[in-house]
């Protein structure tokens, strides 16, 4: 008797313990996954870049699409090869990665993996490297990079900016 009560003493202590690590799980989720600010108006979506922290994946939302927006640290920066970098979308000095974050397979999410600096899609094992180039098969193409302009610090999802349209003539737009 004694013996199941302290079981069941110990079942909530430790189902507390459990719901309070999911807890705090959700929490850094939500703050991982919390948009920086940003306003939507028809068809555009700007956004402030200025709060973003390196190697933190922000996903915002433009036409119904999610458009994943990384900023590099200045090691991977530093590591990148010419074909990555020229994908870069530079902000005064940060690098950033901007891209619809679509699998160019069948469409799915892929997810980043802060560890790696990559990005790995759940549905059939593809990867992509931090400047969103396909590297492991079967997603036959780079994540495409939305049209986007530069105004200080913020970012204009929806319009063709003189960056973007260098990007377009260089042909590294998937
Ligand atoms: Fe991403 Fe198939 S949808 S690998």
């Amino acid at each position: 008797m004694a013996d199941n009560g302290r079981r069941d003493f110990m079942g909530k202590v430790f189902g507390g313990w459990a719901a309070l690590g999911g807890l705090g799980a959700l929490y850094a989720a939500k703050k991982s996954w919390d948009p920086l600010p940003s306003v939507k108006a028809a068809g555009f979506t700007k956004v402030d870049l200025s709060a973003a922290e390196p190697n933190v994946l922000n996903i915002e939302k433009w036409r119904g699409k999610p458009i994943f927006i990384l900023k590099k640290t200045p090691e991977i920066v530093a590591k990148q090869t010419k074909e990555e970098s020229a994908r870069d979308v530079v902000v005064g000095k940060d690098h950033f990665l901007v891209c619809i974050g679509l699998c160019t397979h069948l469409g799915c999410i892929p997810a980043y993996r802060p560890d790696k600096h990559d990005f790995k899609c759940a549905c059939h094992g593809g990867e992509f490297d931090v400047s969103g180039i396909n590297t492991l098969p079967p997603p036959p193409s780079p994540m495409v990079i939305p049209p986007f302009k530069i105004e200080g610090t913020t970012l204009i999802l929806g319009e063709e900016g003189p960056e973007y349209k260098k990007m377009k003539e260089a042909g590294v737009i998937a």
